[in-house]
């Protein structure tokens, strides 16, 4: 019988016969190394299966570590009469390998063939970015989309964490990021005031939770740009000081961090130390997208930088802040993370790990400091007429038979206000994502993940994840023109007349703007 794992494995053979069946009796033997695996399957059985195991009986699943065994989070997972057994390289390869398992039993209700599959990661950075600033995503949701990365074999999570409409991580050093940060008037769907943010003790607990699944943790703290949130509850931080609210209007914000003044400078470093403590996993992302440099032109303080750095032109700026921010973390031993922002040019430091989304790099770039989150391919958040199923699949991020350090899915969450939107925009994509971040590439081919698709809608259900429906995920010409009918008023109305009536209110209280 054919099964339809998702990601498709690199190698798997399968029997006619049955030869395993799981019930109640199974015995299950785990090695010390394997107590993720054991927990995630005994999570399963008991969550999934409602199945108490008794271990009295003949059959066997046995889950251990042998660095012998394929390659880093790789496996091997075996189906024999009477006996499973999943064999990782290590921990997190013996996970996978119960990943698989589960859909196995999941599909064929616990009876199994013989089965022979050989399994391991095409990209050591599989990455899936959740934006909860825009809307607030409570822990219990934050950890069911955990759970569905560790279903998809995914392992790192960049967790946007701050923007221009809220900051979500409190900071005993700067209270006010979430009593004022935190809360905004009204959202994209309706004029009621939206907020929250997570305590510390959440955030520790979120990343415990995700490391027992074998994922690590990125937190994103964005700047100098998409930070009106913290200016809101700091004016000092912006030019002229200026007493802004937490954005309520989608589009690149043009108050941005004053890079002149160094109390600026004072509270990020504080900021980045107090984030730092609570995300042990040695990464950082600062962002650094979409800056629009306007104020910066107008602003005595940042003027007076410019004349003591000798910049001429005021995009230097840019860089000297990255750099700035950039060394303080390098100080730290944190690998750093940024937007590729192509103002930042050759200018930004070699170790830094770029993501590009909206520029790709270019034929003959340096790869290995590059992850890839194409938009076109691999934001969400845009509807599938924007971000065919197809275009998911297929965008290949390597170049010449090159590949970049990662790739990485991001759902923003700008028209995203709850799980079930989310589920929608996510599934099936992750899945289609997963290939590429899994899958070797000549083991990959959309029709037959087409052809998993209803097997993988199922499983999707089976975990009471909310997901499109085939027909939505693979609109007709109509629907896709619809789609983009819907995209483009809402983009002109984000970016075009709404904005301006917001920024020319902010205009008239200073004489300085500029646009
Ligand atoms: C981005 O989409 N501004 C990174
Ligand atoms: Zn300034």
């Amino acid at each position: 019988m054919p099964f339809s794992i998702i990601p498709q494995p690199a190698s798997m053979t399968v029997g006619e016969t049955p030869v395993f069946r799981l019930t109640k009796l199974c015995n299950l033997h785990a090695d010390d190394e394997s107590v993720l695996a054991k927990a995630e399957l005994d999570r399963f059985f008991a969550d999934t299966l409602a199945l108490d195991l008794l271990g009295t009986g003949k059959e066997h699943l046995t889950l251990s570590v042998d660095p012998a065994v394929s390659k880093p989070e790789g496996y091997t997972l075996r189906v024999e009469p009477t006996r499973v057994t999943v064999t990782g390289h290590d921990a997190s390869g013996v996970f996978y390998g119960v990943q698989t398992l589960k859909q196995l039993l999941l599909q064929e209700e616990g009876i199994l063939p013989a089965i022979e599959i050989e399994d391991a990661p095409q990209y050591g950075y599989r990455g899936f970015l959740l934006d909860v600033s825009r809307y607030f995503f409570a822990p219990d949701a934050v950890k069911q989309l955990l759970d569905a990365m560790a279903l998809h074999k995914l392992n790192r999570f960049h967790w946007h964490l701050t923007d221009d409409h809220g900051w979500r991580i409190e900071l005993d050093g700067y209270p006010l990021l979430t009593q004022i940060g935190a809360w905004r008037a009204y959202t994209n769907f309706g004029r009621t005031p939206h907020g929250g943010f997570y305590t510390k003790d959440e955030i520790r607990d979120i990343v415990q939770y995700a490391h027992e699944r074998c994922i690590q943790v990125i937190p994103e703290v964005d700047s100098p740009g998409h930070v009106v949130s913290a200016i809101a509850a700091y004016p000092f931080l912006s030019c002229f000081d200026r007493d802004l609210n937490v954005a309520t209007n989608s589009g690149v914000q043009h108050d941005i961090l004053c890079v002149g003044k160094e109390s600026t400078f004072d509270f990020m470093f504080g900021v980045l130390d107090e984030v730092l403590e609570l995300f042990p996993d040695g990464m950082f992302h600062i962002g650094g997208d979409e800056v629009p440099t306007m104020r910066w032109e107008h602003c005595p303080h940042c003027q007076k930088r410019m004349e003591d750095e000798g910049f001429t032109d005021v995009g230097q700026l840019y860089p000297y802040y990255i750099g700035r921010v950039t060394a303080h973390l390098k100080e730290k031993g944190v690998r750093v993370f940024a937007w590729y922002n192509a103002q930042l040019g050759e200018k930004i430091d070699a170790a830094v790990i770029r993501e590009h989304w909206d520029v790709l790099p270019g034929d003959d770039a340096d790869l290995s400091h590059v992850v890839d989150a194409d938009f076109h391919s691999y934001y969400f958040d845009l509807p599938y007429g924007m971000v065919p199923l197809k275009a998911c699949y297929t965008h290949d991020p390597a170049k010449n038979g090159t590949q970049p350090f990662g790739v990485e899915c991001c759902l923003w969450t700008e028209y995203v206000p709850t799980m079930e939107k989310a589920g929608y925009c996510a599934f099936p994509r992750l899945g289609a994502f997963s290939e590429t971040a899994w899958t070797p590439p000549d083991a990959k081919n959309y029709d037959a993940f087409l052809r998993k698709l209803p097997a993988y809608l199922a499983l999707l259900d089976a975990f009471s994840l909310p997901h499109a429906t085939r027909k939505q995920a693979l609109p007709g010409l109509l629907r896709k023109w619809g789609y983009q009918a819907w995209f483009w008023k809402r983009n002109l109305h984000a970016l075009g007349w709404k904005k301006n009536l917001d920024d020319r209110h902010v205009a008239k209280q200073s004489s300085v703007d500029s646009r």
